[in-house]
């Protein structure tokens, strides 16, 4: 298994930042500021991308792995590996997302605990009704990670 950070023609990933943000327009606002690093274990398996929020605090922006590979540890290697390769540089390390308790389980296991609900995030900024395993998704929560 091998990460690369790619510095050059990010949205080569578009079909993978889809898959955790469906909507271009929201991943242009943090794709070229942002750091991607991208998880090949032979071929590309997931991307992460990460973005400074504050001298202390970065953000992890957006996180996918292809769906056929979903299960085998690869996203937890990725947060694994980003932690790691920012705790010199960040305190904290903050990820936003739907109310999913799926998605919850899985940053909780790595790390993050949950510290702020921003309300109507998705209704308000996104130009249609998301959903996720059939429920609509609502507010945004953000949880955080010490480095
Ligand atoms: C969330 C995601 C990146 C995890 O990647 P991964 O490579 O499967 O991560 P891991 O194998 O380390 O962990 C998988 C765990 O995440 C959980 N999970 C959370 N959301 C999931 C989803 N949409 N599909 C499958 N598993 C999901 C699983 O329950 C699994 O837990 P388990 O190991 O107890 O079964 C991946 O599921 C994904 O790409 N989802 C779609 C994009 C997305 O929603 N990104 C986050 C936006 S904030």
């Amino acid at each position: 298994m091998e990460i690369k950070i790619v510095k050059e023609d990010k949205k080569q990933f578009m079909d993978l930042l889809l898959l955790a943000d469906e909507q271009e327009s929201m991943i242009d606002k943090y794709l070229e500021r942002g750091e991607l690093f991208a998880l090949y274990d032979k071929e590309l398996r997931s991307i992460c991308v990460v973005t400074e929020e504050s001298p202390d605090t970065c953000e992890l922006k957006n996180i996918a792995t292809y769906e056929a590979w979903h299960g085998m540890g690869y996203g937890s290697s990725l947060i694994q590996y980003i932690s790691t390769f920012y705790k010199d540089k960040y305190k904290t390390m903050t990820v936003g997302t739907g109310d999913m308790p799926s998605i919850l389980r899985f940053y909780e296991r790595n790390g993050f605990h949950l510290f702020h609900r921003v309300h109507n995030f998705f209704t308000d900024n996104y130009d249609h009704p998301m959903y996720e395993d059939g429920v609509q998704l609502v507010d945004m929560v953000y949880l955080k990670k010490d480095l």
